[in-house]
């Protein structure tokens, strides 16, 4: 069986990317194997998570950088890429990149899309958001990614209830764990299977 090569993109801690580094280990992910880690900030602990698993990583800066997009292009085709994850990577993408990769870029966002998601939600500000709304359900959400931020078909969800005395920081921890770390593994095994080449 010959695995689907899945790259990585991240920006920041990477638990998520941890998530599935840990479920390639378990065997949850057997279908895909991770070949790259790709992070668009030098300083990303993700990185770390990276070489300490053995994976290829390479870091390609946004900032002023006019080539961000070829550049990620030229790495993915190197590396003969079948799936792209998007793990905590803050950048969006362009139509032209989407449409490239179409079905094949998956995300994790930390809420139950349609519910604050889009430009401007990423990280913390979708906890706060949630929080002062004052919603009593929240949860993860994996999709595929399109031109739309945030707009792709969803793949996987899940609920996260809200607790009283919640801040942003405890609630981002409950979604990641009760969520996250699980439906990102899951749905990286569910469509790396249909990329299997017997
Ligand atoms: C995660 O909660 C992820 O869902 C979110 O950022 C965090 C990254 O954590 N992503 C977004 O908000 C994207 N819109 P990690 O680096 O520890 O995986």
């Amino acid at each position: 069986m010959v695995k689907a090569r899945i790259a990585v993109l991240v920006s920041g801690g990477g638990t998520n990317l941890q998530a599935l580094i840990d479920a390639q280990k378990s065997g949850i992910i057997k279908s895909g194997e991770i070949t790259l880690v790709i992070s668009n900030k030098k300083d990303a602990y993700a990185l770390t998570r990276a070489e300490k698993a053995g994976i290829d990583s390479l870091v390609i800066e946004k900032k002023g950088n006019e080539r961000f997009e070829e550049q990620i292009i030229e790495a993915l085709e190197n590396n003969e890429t079948d799936l792209i994850v998007l793990a905590g990577f803050m950048c969006i993408l362009s139509e032209r990149f989407t449409k490239k990769y179409e079905n094949r870029i998956l995300n994790v966002h930390p809420s139950l899309i349609p519910s604050f998601c889009g430009e401007g939600f990423y990280g913390l500000k979708v906890h706060e958001a949630a929080l002062s709304y004052g919603v009593k359900v929240t949860g993860a959400t994996v999709h595929f990614v399109n031109e739309i931020p945030d707009g792709g078909k969803i793949i996987l969800q899940k609920a996260v209830n809200i607790e009283e005395g919640d801040t942003p920081e405890i609630l981002q921890k409950r979604v990641m764990e009760q969520a996250e770390w699980k439906i990102l593994p899951e749905a990286v095994e569910k469509i790396s299977k249909t990329f299997v080449k017997e």
